[in-house]
Protein backbone atom coordinates (compact mmCIF):
# COMPACT_ATOMS: atom_id res chain seq x y z
CA UNK A 1 0.00 0.00 0.00
CA UNK A 2 2.77 2.01 0.78
CA UNK A 3 2.58 5.75 1.20
CA UNK A 4 -0.69 6.34 -0.42
CA UNK A 5 -2.98 5.27 2.33
CA UNK A 6 -6.57 4.38 1.37
CA UNK A 7 -8.47 7.38 2.50
CA UNK A 8 -11.64 4.88 2.58
CA UNK A 9 -10.08 2.42 5.44
CA UNK A 10 -7.01 4.26 6.21
CA UNK A 11 -5.13 1.24 5.40
CA UNK A 12 -6.98 -1.16 7.87
CA UNK A 13 -8.70 -2.40 4.91
CA UNK A 14 -11.99 -2.31 6.82
CA UNK A 15 -14.47 0.30 6.71
CA UNK A 16 -17.21 0.93 9.03
CA UNK A 17 -20.86 1.42 7.50
CA UNK A 18 -23.83 2.94 8.70
CA UNK A 19 -26.94 0.89 8.67
CA UNK A 20 -30.28 1.50 9.86
CA UNK A 21 -28.66 3.54 12.62
CA UNK A 22 -26.17 0.52 13.71
CA UNK A 23 -22.20 0.40 12.46
CA UNK A 24 -20.69 -2.50 11.51
CA UNK A 25 -17.36 -3.03 9.76
CA UNK A 26 -17.19 -4.37 6.29
CA UNK A 27 -14.17 -5.37 3.76
CA UNK A 28 -12.87 -1.83 1.60
CA UNK A 29 -12.67 -2.45 -1.96
CA UNK A 30 -8.69 -2.09 -1.66
CA UNK A 31 -8.49 -4.97 0.41
CA UNK A 32 -9.89 -6.96 -2.70
CA UNK A 33 -8.16 -4.93 -5.25
CA UNK A 34 -5.05 -5.69 -3.22
CA UNK A 35 -5.39 -9.62 -3.38
CA UNK A 36 -5.94 -9.14 -6.73
CA UNK A 37 -2.81 -8.39 -7.56
CA UNK A 38 -1.06 -10.36 -5.02
CA UNK A 39 -2.89 -13.09 -6.91
CA UNK A 40 -2.08 -12.21 -10.66
CA UNK A 41 1.52 -11.83 -9.48
CA UNK A 42 1.74 -15.16 -8.34
CA UNK A 43 -0.42 -16.80 -11.21
CA UNK A 44 2.50 -17.09 -13.21
CA UNK A 45 0.85 -15.61 -16.26
CA UNK A 46 3.33 -15.30 -19.26
CA UNK A 47 4.49 -11.14 -20.02
CA UNK A 48 2.33 -11.74 -23.54
CA UNK A 49 -0.64 -12.49 -22.15
CA UNK A 50 -0.30 -10.20 -19.00
CA UNK A 51 -3.48 -8.01 -20.41
CA UNK A 52 -5.41 -10.99 -22.36
CA UNK A 53 -9.23 -9.89 -21.63
CA UNK A 54 -12.26 -10.24 -23.34
CA UNK A 55 -12.41 -6.66 -24.19
CA UNK A 56 -9.16 -6.92 -26.17
CA UNK A 57 -10.18 -10.10 -28.21
CA UNK A 58 -11.24 -8.89 -31.45
CA UNK A 59 -13.39 -10.30 -34.17
CA UNK A 60 -12.05 -10.95 -37.62
CA UNK A 61 -14.19 -8.43 -39.94
CA UNK A 62 -13.44 -10.00 -43.57
CA UNK A 63 -14.91 -13.23 -42.89
CA UNK A 64 -18.86 -13.56 -41.73
CA UNK A 65 -18.32 -17.39 -40.79
CA UNK A 66 -14.81 -17.11 -39.02
CA UNK A 67 -16.64 -14.12 -37.43
CA UNK A 68 -19.89 -15.51 -36.14
CA UNK A 69 -18.10 -18.79 -35.06
CA UNK A 70 -15.38 -16.54 -32.99
CA UNK A 71 -18.28 -14.55 -31.19
CA UNK A 72 -20.22 -18.08 -30.29
CA UNK A 73 -16.79 -19.12 -28.72
CA UNK A 74 -16.10 -15.64 -26.93
CA UNK A 75 -19.81 -16.35 -25.55
CA UNK A 76 -19.13 -19.68 -24.29
CA UNK A 77 -15.85 -18.74 -22.76
CA UNK A 78 -17.63 -15.89 -20.80
CA UNK A 79 -20.61 -17.66 -19.68
CA UNK A 80 -17.67 -20.60 -18.39
CA UNK A 81 -16.24 -17.70 -16.29
CA UNK A 82 -19.92 -16.08 -15.14
CA UNK A 83 -21.12 -19.56 -13.95
CA UNK A 84 -18.02 -20.58 -12.06
CA UNK A 85 -17.64 -22.36 -9.79
CA UNK A 86 -21.30 -23.53 -10.34
CA UNK A 87 -21.34 -24.75 -13.43
CA UNK A 88 -22.13 -28.17 -15.04
CA UNK A 89 -18.72 -29.24 -15.15
CA UNK A 90 -15.79 -27.61 -13.30
CA UNK A 91 -13.15 -27.14 -16.10
CA UNK A 92 -12.68 -25.56 -19.91
CA UNK A 93 -10.87 -27.29 -22.64
CA UNK A 94 -9.94 -25.39 -25.78
CA UNK A 95 -9.11 -27.59 -28.73
CA UNK A 96 -7.90 -25.57 -31.90
CA UNK A 97 -5.43 -24.82 -34.38
CA UNK A 98 -2.66 -22.80 -33.70
CA UNK A 99 -3.30 -18.84 -33.72
CA UNK A 100 -6.64 -18.98 -32.86
CA UNK A 101 -6.31 -17.45 -29.90
CA UNK A 102 -7.01 -20.45 -27.22
CA UNK A 103 -4.25 -19.13 -24.89
CA UNK A 104 -5.44 -15.57 -24.90
CA UNK A 105 -9.00 -16.83 -23.70
CA UNK A 106 -8.20 -19.26 -21.28
CA UNK A 107 -5.96 -16.32 -19.79
CA UNK A 108 -8.86 -13.89 -19.64
CA UNK A 109 -11.00 -16.23 -17.99
CA UNK A 110 -8.58 -17.21 -15.73
CA UNK A 111 -7.71 -13.42 -14.93
CA UNK A 112 -11.40 -12.86 -14.53
CA UNK A 113 -11.39 -15.76 -11.58
CA UNK A 114 -8.66 -14.59 -10.08
CA UNK A 115 -10.60 -10.65 -9.97
CA UNK A 116 -12.59 -13.09 -7.69
CA UNK A 117 -10.69 -13.65 -5.46
CA UNK A 118 -9.65 -17.33 -6.61
CA UNK A 119 -6.10 -18.67 -6.60
CA UNK A 120 -5.12 -19.45 -10.31
CA UNK A 121 -1.96 -20.92 -11.88
CA UNK A 122 -0.76 -20.57 -15.13
CA UNK A 123 1.67 -23.05 -16.64
CA UNK A 124 2.65 -24.57 -20.09
CA UNK A 125 2.44 -28.14 -20.24
CA UNK A 126 6.16 -28.54 -21.33
CA UNK A 127 7.46 -26.59 -19.02
CA UNK A 128 5.13 -28.37 -15.84
CA UNK A 129 6.74 -31.61 -16.82
CA UNK A 130 10.29 -30.58 -17.07
CA UNK A 131 9.64 -28.92 -13.68
CA UNK A 132 8.26 -32.04 -11.65
CA UNK A 133 10.74 -34.31 -14.00
CA UNK A 134 13.68 -31.97 -12.12
CA UNK A 135 12.41 -32.17 -9.08
CA UNK A 136 13.94 -35.69 -8.55
CA UNK A 137 17.56 -35.58 -7.02
CA UNK A 138 20.23 -38.28 -8.70
CA UNK A 139 18.92 -40.81 -6.65
CA UNK A 140 15.60 -41.21 -8.20
CA UNK A 141 13.93 -39.51 -5.55
CA UNK A 142 10.91 -37.07 -5.46
CA UNK A 143 12.78 -34.18 -3.56
CA UNK A 144 10.79 -30.87 -4.51
CA UNK A 145 7.27 -31.07 -4.74
CA UNK A 146 6.60 -27.52 -5.13
CA UNK A 147 5.56 -27.39 -8.91
CA UNK A 148 4.04 -31.04 -8.88
CA UNK A 149 1.93 -30.07 -5.68
CA UNK A 150 0.91 -26.89 -6.72
CA UNK A 151 -0.65 -28.12 -10.32
CA UNK A 152 -2.60 -30.75 -7.54
CA UNK A 153 -3.43 -28.09 -5.16
CA UNK A 154 -3.73 -24.58 -7.19
CA UNK A 155 -7.69 -23.48 -6.73
CA UNK A 156 -7.93 -23.01 -10.84
CA UNK A 157 -5.20 -24.39 -13.00
CA UNK A 158 -4.24 -23.07 -16.25
CA UNK A 159 -2.98 -26.11 -18.00
CA UNK A 160 -1.45 -24.61 -21.85
CA UNK A 161 -0.84 -26.40 -24.71
CA UNK A 162 -1.73 -29.85 -23.33
CA UNK A 163 -0.11 -33.00 -24.89
CA UNK A 164 2.74 -31.05 -26.73
CA UNK A 165 5.25 -33.50 -26.23
CA UNK A 166 5.79 -36.80 -27.48
CA UNK A 167 4.60 -38.71 -24.75
CA UNK A 168 6.47 -41.45 -22.57
CA UNK A 169 5.43 -44.19 -19.62
CA UNK A 170 6.40 -40.99 -17.48
CA UNK A 171 4.74 -38.16 -19.18
CA UNK A 172 1.49 -40.16 -19.46
CA UNK A 173 1.35 -41.19 -15.58
CA UNK A 174 2.41 -37.57 -14.08
CA UNK A 175 -0.26 -36.11 -16.19
CA UNK A 176 -2.67 -38.61 -15.63
CA UNK A 177 -1.97 -38.34 -12.33
CA UNK A 178 -3.07 -34.57 -12.08
CA UNK A 179 -6.08 -34.50 -13.72
CA UNK A 180 -7.12 -37.86 -11.98
CA UNK A 181 -6.64 -35.69 -8.57
CA UNK A 182 -8.59 -32.54 -10.10
CA UNK A 183 -11.38 -34.63 -11.56
CA UNK A 184 -11.30 -37.16 -8.62
CA UNK A 185 -11.84 -33.56 -6.48
CA UNK A 186 -13.79 -31.83 -8.84
CA UNK A 187 -11.02 -28.95 -8.84
CA UNK A 188 -11.24 -27.10 -11.85
CA UNK A 189 -8.57 -27.11 -14.54
CA UNK A 190 -8.81 -24.91 -18.35
CA UNK A 191 -6.59 -26.53 -20.74
CA UNK A 192 -5.62 -25.71 -24.49
CA UNK A 193 -4.48 -27.80 -27.01
CA UNK A 194 -4.53 -28.33 -30.28
CA UNK A 195 -4.27 -31.99 -31.05
CA UNK A 196 -7.26 -32.92 -32.41
CA UNK A 197 -10.15 -35.54 -31.09
CA UNK A 198 -12.87 -36.79 -32.72
CA UNK A 199 -15.56 -36.18 -30.44
CA UNK A 200 -14.62 -32.51 -31.04
CA UNK A 201 -15.30 -32.44 -34.36
CA UNK A 202 -11.49 -32.40 -35.04
CA UNK A 203 -9.92 -32.72 -38.70
CA UNK A 204 -7.73 -36.20 -38.01
CA UNK A 205 -6.51 -36.60 -41.60
CA UNK A 206 -3.87 -34.30 -43.37
CA UNK A 207 -2.30 -33.75 -46.60
CA UNK A 208 1.20 -35.58 -45.96
CA UNK A 209 4.27 -32.90 -45.87
CA UNK A 210 6.94 -35.63 -46.56
CA UNK A 211 4.79 -37.78 -49.54
CA UNK A 212 2.87 -35.48 -52.43
CA UNK A 213 -0.60 -36.54 -53.09
CA UNK A 214 -1.14 -38.24 -50.02
CA UNK A 215 -2.95 -37.65 -46.44
CA UNK A 216 -2.09 -38.70 -43.55
CA UNK A 217 -3.59 -39.19 -39.72
CA UNK A 218 -2.73 -36.34 -37.59
CA UNK A 219 -1.58 -36.91 -34.20
CA UNK A 220 -4.81 -36.91 -31.51
CA UNK A 221 -4.97 -35.68 -28.07
CA UNK A 222 -5.59 -39.42 -26.74
CA UNK A 223 -2.42 -40.42 -28.52
CA UNK A 224 -0.05 -37.66 -26.36
CA UNK A 225 -1.68 -38.03 -22.74
CA UNK A 226 -3.59 -41.50 -22.88
CA UNK A 227 -6.62 -42.90 -23.15
CA UNK A 228 -7.30 -42.41 -19.17
CA UNK A 229 -6.39 -38.40 -19.00
CA UNK A 230 -8.14 -37.92 -22.41
CA UNK A 231 -11.61 -39.82 -20.84
CA UNK A 232 -11.41 -37.75 -17.60
CA UNK A 233 -10.85 -34.46 -19.37
CA UNK A 234 -13.93 -35.16 -21.50
CA UNK A 235 -16.06 -35.71 -17.94
CA UNK A 236 -14.87 -33.00 -16.10
CA UNK A 237 -14.58 -30.28 -18.80
CA UNK A 238 -16.57 -28.21 -21.39
CA UNK A 239 -14.82 -28.65 -24.57
CA UNK A 240 -15.28 -25.57 -26.82
CA UNK A 241 -14.02 -26.40 -30.73
CA UNK A 242 -12.37 -23.01 -31.73
CA UNK A 243 -13.81 -22.32 -35.62
CA UNK A 244 -11.48 -21.52 -38.46
CA UNK A 245 -10.34 -19.00 -38.50
CA UNK A 246 -6.38 -17.02 -40.06
CA UNK A 247 -3.86 -17.89 -37.21
CA UNK A 248 -4.41 -14.29 -35.72
CA UNK A 249 -0.18 -13.75 -35.55
CA UNK A 250 0.00 -14.05 -39.42
CA UNK A 251 -3.25 -11.85 -39.71
CA UNK A 252 -1.11 -9.36 -38.08
CA UNK A 253 1.89 -9.85 -39.13
CA UNK A 254 0.39 -9.05 -42.92
N1 LIG B 1 -9.17 -12.71 -31.64
C1 LIG B 1 -8.05 -12.18 -31.12
N2 LIG B 1 -8.04 -10.89 -30.73
C2 LIG B 1 -6.92 -10.32 -30.23
N3 LIG B 1 -5.75 -10.98 -30.06
C3 LIG B 1 -5.71 -12.28 -30.42
C4 LIG B 1 -6.85 -12.94 -30.96
N4 LIG B 1 -6.51 -14.21 -31.23
C5 LIG B 1 -5.22 -14.32 -30.89
N5 LIG B 1 -4.73 -13.16 -30.40
C6 LIG B 1 -3.35 -12.89 -30.00
O1 LIG B 1 -2.53 -13.58 -30.93
C7 LIG B 1 -1.49 -14.26 -30.28
C8 LIG B 1 -1.67 -15.77 -30.51
O2 LIG B 1 -2.88 -16.19 -29.90
P1 LIG B 1 -2.91 -17.41 -28.87
O3 LIG B 1 -1.58 -17.54 -28.25
O4 LIG B 1 -4.07 -17.22 -27.96
O5 LIG B 1 -3.16 -18.62 -29.88
P2 LIG B 1 -3.30 -20.17 -29.56
O6 LIG B 1 -4.60 -20.61 -30.15
O7 LIG B 1 -3.09 -20.40 -28.11
O8 LIG B 1 -2.10 -20.77 -30.44
P3 LIG B 1 -1.17 -22.06 -30.16
O9 LIG B 1 -1.99 -23.27 -30.51
O10 LIG B 1 -0.04 -21.85 -31.12
O11 LIG B 1 -0.76 -22.02 -28.74
C9 LIG B 1 -1.56 -13.85 -28.83
O12 LIG B 1 -0.71 -12.74 -28.64
C10 LIG B 1 -3.01 -13.44 -28.64
O13 LIG B 1 -3.14 -12.45 -27.62
MG1 LIG C 1 -1.59 -21.37 -27.07
ZN1 LIG D 1 -9.47 0.77 1.78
Amino acid sequence: MGSNVCPKCGGTGWKIIERHGLSGAERCDCAFEERTRYLEERANIPINYAKASFDNFSLPQDNQIARRGLADVLLLVKGYTREFPNGDKPGLLLIGDPGTGKTHLAVAALRILIARGFEGLFFDYLNLLDRIRSSYNEAGQYCDKEAYRSALEVEVLLLDDLGSQRITDWTEDTINSIITYRCNHRKPLIATTNLPDPDAGGVLMERSSSLPGKVEYRTTLAERIGARARSRLFEMCRVVRMPQVQDYRIRTAR
